[in-house]
């Protein structure tokens, strides 16, 4: 069975969302970040969650359409978004949390952004 192309657009643009909203919610708390005062905000965990779902459908439309997977690059972007995921949820509470967590949360973003679009 084939995906629709509109759909798997759909779902495509929602993985810009969620990239987005994980980038952003980053670059949001830089200044604070650098102060000491950096947090976990919604717009992380809300895009860490997006990734996650948005990417396993893709892959999944992607398999439904017959179409190959290069299971090395997408097994890396998903373990990334993992550890992405496991840091949002463990300082979610925080007030501060440490600024490693919000430079490491960044900069795993961008690798994952590095991996989609350079990796072939
Ligand atoms: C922080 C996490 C992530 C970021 C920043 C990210 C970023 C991107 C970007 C920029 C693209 C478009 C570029 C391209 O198609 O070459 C893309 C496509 C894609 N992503 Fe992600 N991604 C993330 C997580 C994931 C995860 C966890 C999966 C799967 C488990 C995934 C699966 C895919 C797939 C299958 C495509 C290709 C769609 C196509 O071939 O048109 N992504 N991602």
């Amino acid at each position: 069975m084939t995906i629709p192309p509109i759909v798997f657009g759909i779902v495509l643009i929602l993985h810009f969302v969620g990239l987005a909203s994980l980038l952003g919610g980053v670059l949001v708390q830089v200044k604070d970040t650098i102060a000491g005062k950096g947090r976990i905000i919604a717009a992380m965990i809300h895009g860490a969650l997006t990734q996650l779902v948005t990417g396993i459908l893709l892959v999944a439309f992607i398999e439904m359409g017959g179409g190959s997977i290069n299971n090395g690059k997408i097994g890396t972007k998903l373990a990334i978004v993992l550890l992405i995921t496991v840091l949002v949820f463990l300082f979610r509470k925080k007030a501060a949390a440490p600024s490693w967590v919000i430079w490491v949360i960044g900069a795993f973003t961008l690798a994952n952004i590095c991996i989609a679009v350079l990796w072939h």
